[in-house]
């Protein structure tokens, strides 16, 4: 990468932080307080979900992009799923972590989600979750904790409210619908 994209890239990192920073300050206190007592009934605080993300970063399968991912879901009864991205030779039938952990517990019967964690190799900025998991993320509620993280462990806290804001759901699908016969 050329200096002067090397330096804006960086810049753009360092705003994205800020950003992020900024809007887990922002908020329902209350809710937050709430997420924050949920999650530790089982866990001496959020270090070890991020921890079990980092960890699970080991498995991802992604020979294309290089780019490991890992995810660790705290259910309500604080079992925890984990997953990594996996990747695919038909590019576009890749997995993300994220979706793997949803759907490894929603397998086993669990939809009710206190938070997940997401870790990555990025060292300068905490990880994103892409907009596909953000939406399968919501699917179960816009209330739950997510956990941004980095290599050494430093994370930022947001829900998933605040990660996709005026959302669509599956309560929008119950509004009332119009009698018509979907054919042509
Ligand atoms: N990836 C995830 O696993 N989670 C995200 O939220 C962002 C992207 C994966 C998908 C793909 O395997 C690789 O990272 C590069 O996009």
């Amino acid at each position: 990468m050329p200096d002067l994209e090397k330096q804006s890239h960086r810049q753009v990192c360092r705003a994205t932080e800020t950003q992020y920073t900024q809007h887990s300050n922002m908020g329902d206190q209350k809710m937050r307080r709430e997420l924050i007592k949920g999650l530790n009934e089982h866990f001496s605080g959020m270090k070890e979900l991020i921890q079990k993300s980092l960890e699970a970063r080991k498995f991802a399968y992604c020979p294309y992009s290089k780019f490991r991912v890992g995810a660790a879901l705290l259910t309500h009864d604080g079992t925890v799923f984990t997953g990594c991205n996996v990747e695919n030779a038909c590019f576009n039938l890749g997995i993300c972590a994220e979706r793997t952990a949803i759907s490894k517990a929603v397998s086993e019967g669990y939809r009710d989600f206190k938070a997940i964690a997401i870790a990555s190799d990025m060292g300068e900025h905490f990880v994103s979750p892409c907009g596909g998991c953000r939406q399968f993320m919501r699917e179960f509620g816009a209330n739950w904790g997510v956990y941004l993280s980095k290599p050494d462990g430093s994370y930022v806290e947001m829900t998933v409210e605040e990660l996709l804001p005026a959302s669509f759901g599956p309560e929008d699908l119950k509004m009332k619908k119009v009698n018509i016969r979907n054919e042509f």
